[in-house]
């Protein structure tokens, strides 16, 4: 499959971060519960492709913690800026033997970049825990940023929408 057959096969459609998703699951079927900023679905989950032509999701933070695993096409480096200060580098895809991993969890309240290095695709899903809501979500600003982690400067505008 090529990137296309993969966008119009799951339905995908253009991301804010960068790249494509689609919502898959929403546990309506459960009671919502209540965080310090509202209801939420107890979780959601979502598809997410980075490509060649939309290879970077840009940073943002969410409050919830985030599942995150691999599932198709080329591995995607994630940046992750940690509240202590560190800057965390994890590869999502398919050769454990080169230290990538299949899966891994992003806590709430660290930021976030991704990037497809190589080849025309990366599918991942995403299970976000509460359930995603654009009010948990924040995009970074540079400036907001760069503030917060001055040592990561050049990481941090390569980066940044
Ligand atoms: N990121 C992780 N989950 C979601 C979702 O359900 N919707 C949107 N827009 N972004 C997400």
């Amino acid at each position: 499959m090529n990137k296309q057959q993969i966008i119009e096969s799951l339905g995908l459609e253009a991301h804010i971060e960068g790249g494509y998703f689609r919502r898959t699951f929403e546990a309506s079927h459960r009671e919502r519960i209540q965080t310090a900023r509202g209801e939420r679905f107890s979780f959601t989950s979502i598809y997410y492709l980075l490509t060649d032509d939309s290879p970077i999701g840009h940073w943002h933070l969410n409050q919830s913690d985030i599942f995150h695993a691999y599932h198709l096409g080329n591995p995607i480096t994630y940046y992750l800026l940690h509240p202590s200060g560190e800057l965390e580098v994890k590869v999502l895809g398919p050769d454990l033997q080169a230290g990538q991993e299949l899966q891994f969890v992003v806590p709430g309240g660290v930021w976030k970049a991704s990037e497809l290095t190589q080849g025309q695709y990366g599918l991942i899903s995403e299970a976000v825990v509460p359930g995603f809501d654009f009010a948990d979500m924040q995009l970074a600003t540079e400036s907001q940023l760069i503030e917060e982690y001055p040592q990561y400067i050049d990481i941090v505008k390569r980066y940044c929408r």
